[in-house]
Parts: C-alpha cells; structure tokens; sequence
C-alpha cells in the first residue's frame, strides 16, 4: 500500500539490466567495442523513453534522480535567464525538491512566486493568471500529486503560461506510466520523471527539454547528455528504465482499471469509518492514491500500527516523512496542523490484489478504534 514511495523492480527489467553489468559493461563514451554495445544500449533505450511520450531522442537526458532533475531544471533556467530576468513560479504541493530548490534561489536573490491550490488541490487559475502578469519565465507544477493524488489539467495550464510567454515545466514522477502523457498534445516545455515509481530501478531519472529551449548545466566535466549532465551514465539503470517503460505500454491501460477498481473500493470502505475524510480530488486524482485524514489520531501511529498488521502505509509523503512537520501538501489544501497530522496514505501497485483490498478494509476500522480509544486528543 505503498508503491508511491517506490516499487518492487519487476523480474524482467532485472532480466535486462544483468548483461549491461556484466557483458556490456563498457563505458558509452568510449570508442572500443565494449564503449560502443553500452552506447547502443543507451541510446535504445533514450528511443524508447522518449517515444512513450512523443518526444525526440535528444529531448530528453538522463539523471542520477527525479530530485536530480527538478533541481537541473529550476537552477539551470534561472542561470540561463540571470538574475535580472527571470521570474519562477511553483506551486506549493510540488515535490520537496522543487520547494527546496525554488527557496535556495529566493535565498541567492532569484524572484520565486508560490502558486496556492484549492482544498482540493487544483491549481487556482485566477491566481496563477494575476501571477503571469509579473513577467514569469518558469512555472512548475507536480502533475500528479504524490500525497494527495490530485491531478492538475496541465494542458490548460501549460496553454496559460505560453499565453504570458513563460515556459511550462512539470513533475511527472507520479503520473509518467500510470496516465498517458504526450508531451506535445499537452504543450510541456520541460519534464520531470523517473524509474523507480513505475517497476524500474532506483537511481534513475530523465529531463524531457523541448528542443531549442536552453538551460545551463549544474555539472561541469566531459559533457556527456548535450553537455547538460555531465558523468558516466548508468548504463543497467537507464536500460532498465527503458524496460519498464515498454511494460507499462503494454499494461498501463488495463492496470489504471483495475487500480481505480480498488483505489474506490478502499475509499469508500474507509469514508465508512466515522470522522474520516478524504483528501484530494474526489475524482482528479491518481488511479493509485486513496489519502485520508483521521480526526484524533495520528498519520504516524497509524502507520505504525498498520505495518504491524503487514500493511506498509504511509503517514505523509515517504520523502518527507523524516521532518516531523505536517506536511506542506496538506497544509496547502487548508488542512489545520493537527488535521494534517492524522492523514494517512494509501498507494497501489500492480502486485496488489483484491485480497490485499480485503485485508486492509478489515484491519484499518479496528486499528483506528484501538488507537482513538487512547487517543488523548478524542472529546
Ligand atoms: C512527485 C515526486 N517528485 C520527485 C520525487 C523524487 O524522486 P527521486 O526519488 O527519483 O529523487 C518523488 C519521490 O517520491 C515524487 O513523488
């Protein structure tokens, strides 16, 4: 109930990244035979990627992370643009990677906007086009939220900032293989996605830039991926990534049924418990992702006491879940504090089955009775 967080590697994307360790080993930089079947490799692999999503080959580049990428995008375009004029606006429940980087800009004096979102998490239009008159560069927007599940029409929003001349970017981390993703049809300039979400390894990410858009590298060194990101690609890594690409071509479609099956199976058998909400768009959202919100308990114990039960949950994004502060997702949605900190996430993957719906629909309703009966925060 987790696979937000990350996801079991499937057994043939292993089966494919094995001879890049151990037959292909070479490094795709170098001109031997070795250099040449990696680069082969790689650069099959760059074809397939970029094909699921209707992109060229050398639009897109590839990163040690989805972090790795978010942070090349937002600091790349402000050192392309320099101080004077560049203008980034984020929304605020986009990843922590993308809120840590825009505040280390506002930090080194970079002008950075922070776009509000509705209770449910949508993307306020009127506010994003008064924003868009302040001569904006960059906006990013999270597609897929990774919390709250909430999906953004990002073709519309994308459609606004071209409107106002400023570039779109968006973190497809959530979405990239569980909804189908055009770059072109949906007007992005830049995007953000990785592996390890969807059944790939860990370790690996990739930058969708449209062609004949510039930004300024972070890396300096042998100018590998256009020069952008310099260092020895992961070569097993990308080749896996590749991998699970081609299987969620085949599986993507018939998988979002039967996950959005289960996710309103699990949310509807969860709204049955009293005081119990749910967080997120009732229907925008991901096909993975059912997030509640608890009144007088907390996300974490709830957790706990789930995993106890062999249910891995989680009580707020798994990245941030190490900072002890409610979560800025939630808090953005216009949750209180102590609200925020009874909220519990559900999130789904392929390996899932009805079994599993069961199980957690008749542990959750006695695990939270065992904990409210202690609560101290229950009238
Ligand atoms: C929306 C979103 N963006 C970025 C990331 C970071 O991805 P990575 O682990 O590849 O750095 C995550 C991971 O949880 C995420 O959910």
């Amino acid at each position: 109930m987790d696979y937000a967080a990350t996801t079991p590697v499937d057994p043939r994307v292993v089966e494919t990244m094995i001879p890049y360790f151990t037959k292909f080993y070479g490094n795709p930089s170098s001109l031997n035979s070795f250099g040449i079947e990696a680069k082969k490799g790689l650069e099959k692999s760059r074809e397939t990627i970029a094909e699921f999503m209707n992109a060229d080959t050398d639009e897109l580049i590839f990163t040690a992370s989805a972090t790795e990428a978010n942070n090349l995008i937002l600091k790349g375009h402000v050192f392309e643009k320099g101080k004077a004029k560049c203008h980034v606006a984020v929304s605020k429940i986009d990843h922590d990677c993308i809120l840590n980087s825009a505040k280390w800009l506002e930090k080194q004096g970079f002008k950075v906007t922070y776009l509000p979102v509705d209770k449910y998490g949508l993307l306020i239009e009127d506010t994003l086009r008064e924003v868009m008159e302040e001569n904006v560069t960059l906006v990013s927007v999270v597609h897929g939220n990774n919390e709250i599940g909430t999906i953004q029409p990002i073709d519309k929003i994308a459609q606004i900032c071209h409107e106002h001349g400023a570039l779109f970017h968006t973190d497809a981390v959530q979405s990239f293989g569980k909804l189908p993703i055009n770059v072109e049809d949906m007007h992005i300039d830049f995007m953000t996605i990785n592996a390890h979400k969807m059944y790939g390894p860990k370790g690996v990410g990739a930058l969708y830039i449209k062609k004949d858009l510039n930004i300024q590298p972070l890396t300096h060194g042998g100018g590998h991926e256009h020069g952008l990101r310099s260092g020895t690609e992961n070569v097993p890594g990308i080749v896996g990534f590749a991998k699970a690409v081609e299987l969620r071509k085949e599986e993507m479609h018939r998988e979002k049924e039967q996950l959005t099956h289960f996710r309103d199976k699990l949310i509807e058998g969860a709204l049955e418990i009293s005081d119990v909400f749910l967080n997120g768009h009732p229907v925008e959202r991901l096909p993975n992702n059912a997030a509640f919100r608890f009144s007088y308990i907390e996300g974490e114990a709830l957790a706990l006491n789930l995993d106890v039960e062999g249910i891995a949950a989680s009580s707020g994004s798994a990245c941030s879940s190490m900072v002890g502060e409610p979560s800025h997702v939630l808090l953005a949605i216009g949750l209180k504090p102590e609200e925020a900190r009874g909220s519990l996430r559900l999130s789904l993957g392929k390996y899932n089955t009805a079994d599993d719906i069961d199980y957690v629909l008749q542990v959750l309703p006695k695990v939270v009775k065992r904990l409210r009966t202690m609560s101290p925060l229950k009238p």
